[in-house]
C-alpha cells in the first residue's frame, strides 16, 4: 500500500485501458502525487490489465457475469476496495452502470472520465453521437458520479473542434487526447481536497 492513505486511489475499467495508462504516466512523471492501489476490470480479456501489471500494479477480475445480480456484483468491488482502503475509485472506461450499492459505499468519492461535453451526449458512442449531431466543438468531461447516468458535478472540461473532414474515429482521438490530459488533472485536484459540492456546480474553495 502507498504511503499516504488518503492519496490511495482504484481504477476500474473495462477495455482499452488508456486513461489509466494517463493515470500510470502521470504519476511516474510527478504530475500526480497518488497510489494506484489495485484495478479492477469486469472484463478478463481488458487490455488494461496488462497496462496495470506492466506497472507493477495489482490487477483484478471481477467477472459481472458471476454474480445473480447487479447488487452483488457492485459488494464484490466494494468489498476488495474497502480492503484496499481507497479513497477515490477512478472510473477509466468502465461499462457498467454503477447502482445505490456502490454509490452508497463511496460517496462523492467516484469520478469517472466522458468523450463529450457534457451534459451533451451522455452514454455509449459519444463521439460519434456528437459528430451525427452535427456539434461543430466536442471535448471530454470528467465529473463525480452519482446515479444520474454520465450526470454527476463536473470537475474538468476540455473542447476541441470538429472538422468539415472528421470522422468519428478522428474526432475520437482527438478527444483522447484531452481526456488524458484532464483526467489526472482532475483525479488531483480531487486528492488535493480543496474543493466543495455545491448542489450541482464543483467549486473550488477560496
Ligand atoms: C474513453 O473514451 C472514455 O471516455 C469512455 O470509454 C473510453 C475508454 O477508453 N468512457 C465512456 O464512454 C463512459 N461513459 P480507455 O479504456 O482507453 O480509457
Amino acid at each position: 500500500m502507498g504511503s499516504d492513505p488518503s492519496r490511495r486511489i482504484a481504477v476500474l475499467i473495462s477495455g482499452r485501458g488508456s486513461n489509466l495508462q494517463a493515470l500510470i504516466d502521470a504519476i511516474a512523471e510527478g504530475r500526480l502525487d497518488a497510489t494506484i492501489s489495485v484495478v479492477i476490470s469486469n472484463r478478463a480479456d481488458a487490455q488494461g490489465l496488462d497496462r496495470a501489471r506492466g506497472a507493477g500494479v495489482d490487477a483484478v477480475v471481477i467477472d459481472h457475469r458471476a454474480f445473480a445480480s447487479r447488487a452483488l456484483f457492485e459488494e464484490a468491488v466494494a468489498r476488495e476496495l474497502r480492503g484496499r482502503r481507497v479513497s477515490l475509485v477512478c472510473l477509466a472506461g468502465f461499462m457498467r452502470l454503477l447502482g445505490a450499492t456502490f454509490l452508497d459505499a463511496f460517496p462523492n468519492a467516484i469520478v469517472n472520465v466522458h468523450p463529450s461535453l457534457l451534459p451533451a451526449f451522455p452514454g455509449v458512442d459519444a463521439q460519434r453521437q456528437a459528430w451525427e449531431h452535427g456539434a461543430k466543438v466536442a471535448g471530454a468531461t470528467v465529473h463525480l458520479v452519482t446515479g444520474e447516468l454520465d450526470g454527476g458535478p463536473i470537475v474538468l472540461q476540455s473542447c476541441v473542434p470538429v472538422m468539415d473532414d472528421d470522422t468519428p474515429d478522428r474526432l475520437a482521438a482527438r478527444i483522447l487526447v484531452e481526456e488524458h490530459r484532464i483526467y489526472p488533472e482532475a483525479v488531483r485536484i480531487l486528492l488535493d481536497g480543496d474543493h466543495e459540492v455545491q448542489g450541482r456546480r464543483f467549486v473550488k474553495r477560496t
